[in-house]
């Protein structure tokens, strides 16, 4: 909390107040409403209202527990002399979300601003953490750019299977391929699915969960070492009821987001992201993220701070041992910060009201193995790689920290197929003709073209290899892939095939390199081939003739653009102005 409060705002001055105190008609129906609630004037006249925008499911484990944290937030911005309203709001549970949660992302930014602004709210308290929703509560409350704290659902516990620690996502899949492999005596799956799955709270791999939350840590978004805790600790509570306390004295402090979001906040997201091992759709959320907020952050700015920020969480999939629970008892985020700093800018002011610098002062590391020192990371630099070339002149993305070193520097013949049904229906033929040495390119799996950018971009080894003991290979695609994935993937090629990138253009047995420590992609064959192959490419059938379908596609940006509607992007048409009315 903070020492002295820097007050900017009146009981007079609140928000709400336009709501609720005027002396008409529509101020005197909503005070009916409010004690309609049950809710009497002490109780929201002069105090801010604070909405709880609360993304628990039934049907979404990872934010399970937000059904009884919400009452520690509550409680804490009761005791601030704040006044809490809990609203529910759209659930994306990642793992079970077809065809892809992305699709959903801005639909749940549009709920989430568009509650915010219709509603008496002075602040907010976002919950979420499960993949895409942490993105979404940050973009809506930006647009909106009222005060806003971000509350992470935390990771869930450490899986345990026969003395075995589990990781999720990053274990499941490795568990499956020895199940194909036909190796079975060691692994019997559901033993396997329940011991990943022993608790509430997000994946506890670095995946996109992890990596967003921290993400939204390092922004300045969350309160100080929020990110790390996991899910079910008692610790995680008390947050709670900070940040409900918290948010009321921001309220008073107008301390709102753009004053938090600048462009050297997202260069400290991007040295935190980068020094994890992130998940690769980080890149897709912080540039829509960034570009909400104003700020003009790039593919160059990632590849420019991974050339320098070396790997020190030793997380799975980068990390071979730990996972966010030893990360948190290692000192956590506030402790990899701390070793961080020569590559943070310091000033950047935070939702507790205190600088990145003060924040990590005290940040400790208790474990040396689990957060590394600067001099002896777990991969020296470049966890994430932009390669362009002429398959992807606006880019694509490889996590080179979860490659097997051999496939860096590759080239190989092409194995394309149309779509993914197109690769699943022979995947598992023995006639597949295939070797570990060829480049397996699926396409129309893009923004538009998937559509969502659904996460097959880890494009299955066909079985014949599986069961020679092939465990990566390299492979293409303008998908995404889940931040728990590993293997030699190229992914989020931009333009994407379906709008006529050249990924649209490469056929079965052209060569293609892949180098990255050149950043490099290219197709082996001449200007003029590649512009015969154009004229004569054909726009497969639009997937959607109506409702938010259409809209998605005929309004999402590509994937080196942050995937946001293009109409949803800060200066797009006339300003938005408050309800007047
Ligand atoms: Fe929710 Fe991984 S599925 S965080
Ligand atoms: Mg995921």
């Amino acid at each position: 909390m903070t020492d002295q409060l820097k007050i900017k705002k009146s009981p007079d001055t609140l928000r709400s107040k336009r709501w609720l105190k005027n002396n008409d008609f529509r101020s005197f129906n909503h005070r009916s409403r409010m004690m309609q609630m049950g809710f009497s004037q002490e109780e929201w006249d002069g105090r801010p209202i604070i909405a709880i925008i609360n993304t628990y499911a039934e049907i979404n484990p990872c934010h399970h527990h937000f059904k009884y944290r919400v009452d520690d937030v509550k409680r804490g911005i009761n005791q601030a002399g704040g006044l809490p309203i809990e609203i529910p709001a759209m659930s994306l549970f990642e793992a079970m979300v077809k065809p892809s949660a992305l699709l959903y992302r801005n639909f749940l930014s549009m709920e989430v601003e568009e509650l915010l602004r219709c509603y008496p709210i002075d602040g907010a308290i976002l919950m979420g953490g499960c993949d895409k929703t942490t993105p979404a509560l940050l973009l809506g409350a930006t647009s909106l750019n009222i005060p806003s704290i971000f509350i992470p659902a935390g990771p869930m516990l450490t899986g345990r299977y026969q003395g075995k620690t589990l990781g999720s996502g990053t274990d499941a899949f490795k568990y499956w391929d020895d199940y194909r492999a036909g190796d079975c005596s060691a692994c019997d799956l559901e033993k396997v699915a329940g011991g990943i799955g022993r608790s509430p709270g997000t994946c506890m791999t670095m995946g996109t969960a992890s990596t967003m939350t921290a993400i939204v840590e390092a922004i300045g978004m969350s309160l100080p070492g929020a990110s790390s805790i996991p899910a079910v600790d008692t610790n995680h509570s008390r947050m709670c009821s900070d940040a409900g306390r918290r948010i009321v004295e921001m309220v008073w402090e107008d301390l709102t987001p753009d004053k938090i979001q600048q462009r050297k906040a997202y260069e400290n997201a991007i040295v935190v992201a980068m020094s994890m091992g992130c998940s690769t759709n980080a890149i897709i959320h912080l540039i829509a993220m960034a570009r909400r907020a104003g700020c003009d952050i790039g593919l160059d700015d990632f590849e420019r701070i991974s050339r320098e920020v070396p790997v020190i969480a030793n997380i799975r999939p980068s990390g071979k041992e730990y996972l966010m629970e030893d990360f948190y008892y290692a000192g956590g985020i506030l402790g990899l910060m701390n070793r961080l700093k020569p590559f943070l800018h310091l000033d950047q002011i935070t939702v507790s009201g205190k600088t990145i610098g003060e924040i990590i002062e005290g940040g400790e590391v208790y474990n040396d193995d689990v957060i590394r020192p600067l001099d002896n990371p777990i991969y020296k630099e470049g966890a994430l790689a932009v390669l362009k070339g002429n398959l992807a002149p606006n880019g694509s993305v490889i996590k080179a920290s979860a490659s097997s070193e051999k496939f860096l520097k590759h080239t190989g013949p092409a194995l394309v197929f149309d779509d993914y049904p197109a690769y699943k229906a022979v995947m598992d033929s023995d006639d597949l003709e295939v070797t570990e040495d060829h480049i397996l390119i699926v396409r129309n799996m893009g923004p538009k073209g998937g559509p969502g950018m659904p996460e097959w971009g880890m494009v299955p080894i066909p079985t014949k290899l599986v069961k020679q003991g092939v465990r990566d290979m390299l492979r293409i695609s303008d998908a995404r892939m889940s931040g728990t994935s590993y293997g030699a993937c190229v992914l989020h090629v931009s333009p994407e095939s379906y709008v006529g990138g050249p990924l649209a253009f490469v056929q079965t047995g052209d060569m293609v390199t892949v180098d990255v420590e050149a950043r490099k992609i290219h197709l082996e064959i001449s200007d003029e081939e590649m512009e015969r192959r154009k004229a004569a490419w054909v726009q497969p059938p639009a997937r959607f003739e109506r409702g938010f379908g259409w809209m998605y596609s005929n309004h999402i940006l590509q994937a080196d653009e942050g995937c946001d509607f293009d109409f949803l992007q800060k200066g797009f048409g006339a300003p938005i102005g408050e309800p007047d009315i």
